[in-house]
């Protein structure tokens, strides 16, 4: 038996009246790797934040392992976003604090003791090639860098469910693959569900993946 992660069933999207995502009805299950593809413009990211509660539906239902997202409280959708993991392309880091600490977030968020955060966020920074910059601070490191941490922090409390926007849209090869194989890694050792939205597949992905498409509004699985 398979269990449903998302659920969306006649999901319509927008913002004003203005219409963006229509009539989507899709499922997706535990440990499935996802990608959404569409051009510019199309409704990915709107797709991907009412994932995580930040656009709200016009009409039809979505719920998000098992949580109902329609009108969802603030201390509920806390509770749902502590399993999520959420890459953006623009990184969205702490640029205040060290590159360790801001994968150690969403562990201290979940209240582990600090010699746990400290082993975490040492491990997934190796496992994205960046233990040596531990103690730098975000502006200090490229782009790719910089999403390579994203990505160490969005997987820092094994989440359920990664949610990435374009997460190597602007990146170069190396950072990219380091990206890839750890999106895949998530799947294939953690169980972890994968849900990427992009323009482009990479050709390079090794990893059997369901395949979404959106045009003109409406969501298709391309089989
Ligand atoms: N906060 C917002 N308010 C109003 N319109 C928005 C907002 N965010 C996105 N849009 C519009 O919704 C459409 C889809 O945007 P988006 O989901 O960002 O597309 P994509 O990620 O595929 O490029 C675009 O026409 C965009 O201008
Ligand atoms: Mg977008």
């Amino acid at each position: 038996m398979s269990s449903v992660v998302i659920d969306m069933s006649s999901l319509s999207l927008g913002y004003g009246g203005k219409p963006v995502i229509l009539d989507a009805t899709a499922s997706i299950e535990a440990k499935d790797f996802v990608f959404i593809v569409g051009k510019s413009g199309s409704g990915k990211s709107t797709l991907l934040k009412s994932f995580y509660g930040e656009v709200e539906s016009v009409s039809g239902s979505l719920s998000v392992c098992g949580v109902n997202m329609k009108n969802i409280v603030a201390s509920k959708l806390n509770i749902l976003r502590r399993h999520i993991g959420i890459v953006f392309q623009d990184y969205r880091l702490i640029n205040e604090w060290t590159i360790e600490k801001n994968v150690m977030l969403p562990l201290i968020v979940n209240g582990f003791a600090k010699t746990i955060c400290i082993n975490q966020a040492q491990k997934l920074l190796k496992h994205v090639k960046l233990l040596h910059k531990a103690g730098k601070y975000p502006l200090e490191l490229s782009g790719g860098e910089q999403q390579r941490v994203a990505m160490a922090r969005a997987l820092a409390h094994n989440p359920v469910l990664i949610l990435a926007d374009e997460p190597t849209g602007n990146l170069d090869d190396y950072s990219s693959e380091v990206i890839w194989n750890l999106l895949r890694s998530a799947k294939e050792f953690l169980g972890t569900t994968v849900i990427v939205v992009t323009h482009h597949i990479p050709s390079t992905i090794n990893v059997n993946y369901k395949h979404f498409f959106i045009d003109d509004g409406y969501l298709h699985e391309i089989i």
